[in-house]
């Protein structure tokens, strides 16, 4: 596909071409290099993931720190993988090999076939983000989101190609998680939700498919029950959080309690979320618990920040 012929063409031909971006489509073998925009918490690792699967992987953020974070991360780990014996030294070199990382957007994804955008949960920076990578990516690239929270329907229509805009979402840290969520939205085409089906299965992952497009998915919606009444029960008094962690992992059994897991995850990203599903509902059960805005407003973000609801070294 002559990127630049679709670029200079007439209204009409532009009109045609557009028409015909629809149907582009590509199939799983065609996929070979993934553009991963965001380098915080997920996409340093997803970018890595993709790396060790042996796609041509771009990592890009606006953030240099950020990206040399990422850039540290994957220099420590992979060396600690081959001496755990846990990867041979040449898939590590080979990893390493195909990951590169760039704050320059437009080099990132100009010849990526899948995109994965993983950047802050903000609405309006993923709509502006969208209708960007929709301007700069190749036509027949598909654009991901790995949201927590927002279908991909809110991002889509800023692009020229919705049937290619789906939710592909891991879990954290994503390079040990199993599952991924993928979300087909009205406008998802089955060719992008089966493509990203597939993706998932050769990143070494379990993923599910959604045939709906629902706020919050599957496991963060039945998970966000849980931890509502867990911050309640905080809120009220009724127990510390490390009891209410205590009483959670040892009695459901579950690896991480509610706290913990928010120090995990970021309670910025407890925070953002909750704001953007009340502003949604205008709910006022929607809104973050005390505990969570406490934490915001004093820039205790949980791990990312070495101090949430415990401390880190
Ligand atoms: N943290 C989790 O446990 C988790 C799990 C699954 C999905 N997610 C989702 O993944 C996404 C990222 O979350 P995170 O926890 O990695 O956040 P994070 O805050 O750790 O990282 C977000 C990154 O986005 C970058 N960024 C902001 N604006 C950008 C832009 N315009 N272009 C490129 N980069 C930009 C920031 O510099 C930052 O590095 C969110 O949508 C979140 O909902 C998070």
């Amino acid at each position: 596909m002559n990127w630049a012929r679709l670029q200079l063409s007439g209204k009409n031909g532009l009109r045609r071409d557009r028409e015909k971006k629809e149907v582009l489509a590509v199939k799983i073998d065609d996929v070979k290099r993934i553009c991963v925009v965001g380098a915080g918490n997920m996409g340093h690792q997803i970018s890595l993931l993709c790396a060790l699967a042996g796609y041509q992987t771009v990592c890009t953020d606006i953030s240099e720190e950020q990206l040399n974070k990422a850039r540290g991360f994957t220099a420590q780990y992979l060396p600690e993988r081959v001496a755990k014996g846990k990867l041979t030294k040449e898939a590590a070199d080979a990893a390493k090999a195909n990951l590169r990382f760039t704050a320059d957007l437009k080099d990132a994804v100009n010849d990526a076939d899948y995109i994965i955008e993983a950047a802050v949960e903000q609405l309006q920076v993923k709509r502006s983000l969208f209708a960007r990578l929709d301007e700069l990516a190749p036509p027949h690239a598909v654009l991901a989101t790995n949201s927590s929270y927002i279908v991909s329907s809110k991002v889509a229509d800023v692009t020229r190609r919705p049937a290619k805009v789906c939710n592909m979402h891991f879990f954290n840290p994503a390079l040990v998680m199993k599952c991924v969520e993928v979300v087909k939205g009205p406008h998802t085409s089955e060719d992008t939700a089966e493509l990203t089906m597939e993706l998932a299965r050769r990143l070494q992952k379990k993923p599910v498919l959604l045939h709906k497009e629902i706020r919050g998915f599957l496991v963060n919606r039945i998970l966000s029950v849980l931890s509502r009444e867990a911050m309640s029960l905080y809120d009220l008094g009724v127990a510390s959080f490390e009891d209410i962690d205590s009483a959670v992992e040892n009695a459901l059994g579950h690896p991480m309690g509610p706290f913990r897991l928010m120090d995990l995850t970021g309670i910025d990203l407890a925070y953002l979320s909750r704001m953007e599903g009340y502003a949604e509902s205008m709910n006022p059960t929607d809104m973050p618990s005390p505990c969570v805005v406490a934490k915001y407003s004093k820039g205790e973000y949980g791990r990312k920040t070495g101090k949430g609801f415990y401390s880190y070294s």
